[in-house]
């Protein structure tokens, strides 16, 4: 069994090529028993700012999980700032004691920093990682990715400039042009449920924004733009192997 958070693609992509038992978080999140049994569990999901998102660590805090291997699979774009060490906190502060956690270099999605069409381009080699993780599950190995001073240092340094909780990060933050043509596909790729379709225009009336991006990305019309300067406005991301319509039925909150 493996849960998976992902908003572009890339962490249902790993999660899809490591077990066939797939979960998604956004769809059992409210689930009133939150017991999982298996053999083998696993969590993928992305880093935002080198920590898991906050509906993953909501989740990690109220589930309970019955399993003698418990690992987890961050996938990141450029800088992972110990992540492995950060989500190997975050799973000891919900009592899980994990077997495994490694990390994955990916496509980039954050809008501010990078072009998608270059990260597109990019070689990183996505395959090789996920096949030697892939056997490290198989073989049931114990093993945390290593972290340097370095990355500690860089997780400080984006912490110090973060001043803005996370769950107040991403308020207010879009702006929806003249180009929406009323397809309410944001509507439903948002995990968090917080677009709301109103005579026709997507109405943003979350209060748990993510900030992951979903929307944005998946918008055919490219007609949701960061309030914020973007790399390259005209340049949207979904990972190759996998549908818009998988992203909606991980995603989709509302009917
Ligand atoms: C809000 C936000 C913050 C991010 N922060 C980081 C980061 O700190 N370091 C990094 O390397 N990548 C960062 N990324 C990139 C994603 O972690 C990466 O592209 C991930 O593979 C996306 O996974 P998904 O396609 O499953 O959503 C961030 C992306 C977003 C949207
Ligand atoms: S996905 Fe884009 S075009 Fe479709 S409703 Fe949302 S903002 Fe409008
Ligand atoms: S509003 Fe957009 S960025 Fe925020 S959680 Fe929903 S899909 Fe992600």
């Amino acid at each position: 069994m493996i849960f998976y958070f992902t908003a572009t693609g890339n962490s249902l992509y790993v999660a899809k090529q490591l077990d066939n038992h797939l979960v998604s978080i956004p769809q059992v999140m409210d689930n009133s028993d939150l017991t999982f049994r298996d053999d083998r569990i696993g969590v993928v999901c992305p880093v935002f700012g080198h920590e898991a998102p906050l509906m993953v660590q909501e989740f990690l805090h109220k589930a309970v999980f019955e399993t003698d291997y418990f690992y987890m699979i961050l996938t990141y774009g450029n800088r992972h700032g110990g992540a492995a060490e950060l989500a190997q906190k975050l799973l000891e502060s919900c009592g899980i004691q994990p077997a495994y956690i490694n990390i994955v270099l990916m496509a980039d999605n954050f809008l501010p920093a990078f072009d998608m069409d270059e990260q597109k381009e990019l070689n990183k080699h996505v395959d090789e990682q996920i096949a030697a993780i892939r056997a490290d599950i198989e073989s049931r190995r114990h093993w945390i990715s290593p972290v340097t001073d370095a990355d500690r240092a860089a997780h400080q340094e984006f912490l110090a400039r973060s001043t803005t909780p996370p769950a107040e990060r991403w308020k207010d933050i879009y702006n929806v042009t003249d180009a929406c043509i009323g397809c309410g596909i944001c509507t439903k790729v948002c995990p968090a449920g917080c677009w709301a379709l109103k005579n026709g225009k997507p109405v943003y009336e979350g209060t748990m924004c993510q900030g992951c991006m979903a929307c944005i990305h998946a918008c055919p019309q490219k007609a949701i733009q960061l309030r914020m300067p973007e790399k390259n406005p005209k340049a949207r991301y979904r990972n190759e192997h996998i549908t818009l319509a998988e992203i909606i039925q991980a995603n989709q909150r509302i009917g």
